[in-house]
């Protein structure tokens, strides 16, 4: 399923939503003649896991390297951004060069940003493996890094070239991040779109089973709502800029889990 992006003040942009990795490689190549090196930057889990998917895809058209970060939070930093611009300057990157992301919202704010920075910008593209990043990080070109303890206080404003979700990454995902994401879609459907929310309720089976046709159609609706609000179309009163703030998602996110565990409880 293909999402086309555009905007009068960016270039625009592709979002796809895949089964699996199959479609990467006619989506991403075209994008880039005049590339000769791509650099994938992903973290420690998630390229563990999916090195093997996406480099021989890459292999057949470009030079390829990669930079790995640790998982989580505390790599938002801008020390590990400076770290991806030496080894760029050190790999003999340039501006026609490409960085791809490869993982969740963490990798998508890094990549972005040492994107932006490397020879005043250079092209970047991201492949989400996370329900957070698919419906929410990667979506709206923001990248920031953490800084003397406030969240995302330093980044920029850049628009990747793709975004790629292939969705069996999710079945690898651990369920407290999977429902951490499905709290941000299930706010989406309370705060913008009441039947998309009762959907949700309707397919709640088939989401939390993971079933591709479900989820693609879950993402592409959810996608179209962040897309609304950072239209500004969405976003009217300072109740709604409250609601739209990571405090709802938080809730969500504890009451689902909560939910879950006395399922799985009650299961066993
Ligand atoms: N820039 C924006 O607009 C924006 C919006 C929302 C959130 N964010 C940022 O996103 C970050 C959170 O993103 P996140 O929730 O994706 O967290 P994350 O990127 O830290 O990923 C969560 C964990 O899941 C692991 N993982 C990722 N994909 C996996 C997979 N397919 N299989 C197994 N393990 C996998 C990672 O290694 C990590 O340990 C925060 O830093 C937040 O500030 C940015």
């Amino acid at each position: 399923m293909e999402i086309p992006v555009i905007s009068k003040r960016t270039d625009s942009y592709s979002i796809f939503i895949e089964p699996d990795f199959s479609g990467f490689k006619e989506r991403f190549a075209p994008l880039f003649p005049d590339a000769k090196k791509v650099c994938i930057v992903s973290d420690e889990s998630v390229y563990s896991l999916y090195k093997e998917s996406v480099e021989p895809l890459l292999k057949e058209s470009f030079e390829v390297v990669s930079f790995v970060i640790k998982p989580g939070e505390a790599s938002k930093d801008i020390n590990v951004v400076l770290e991806i611009e030496k080894f760029l300057k050190e790999s003999g990157f340039t501006r026609k060069d490409v960085l791809l992301g490869l993982g969740g919202g963490v990798v998508s704010d890094i990549t972005g940003f040492a994107a932006s920075l490397y020879h005043r910008g250079i092209a970047h593209a991201f492949i989400a493996t996370t329900l957070l990043a698919m419906t929410d990080a990667s979506i709206g070109g923001k990248n920031g890094v953490d800084f003397e303890g406030i969240k995302n206080i330093i980044g920029s404003f850049k628009m990747p070239s793709l975004i790629y979700m292939p969705l069996n990454t999710l079945d690898s995902l651990p369920e407290r991040e999977f429902y951490a994401g499905f709290a941000e879609i299930m706010k989406h459907g309370l705060l913008a779109d009441s039947r998309f929310y009762m959907w949700l309720v309707d397919n709640m089976y088939e989401i939390c089973d993971k079933d591709k046709d479900t989820l693609a159609q879950m993402l592409e609706t959810s996608i179209h709502i962040k897309r609304r609000w950072l239209r500004g179309i969405l976003l009217r009163t300072e109740t709604e800029r409250f609601l739209t703030s990571d405090t709802l998602s938080d809730m969500l996110w504890k009451a689902i889990s909560q939910a879950n565990m006395f399922m799985v409880r009650q299961l066993r």
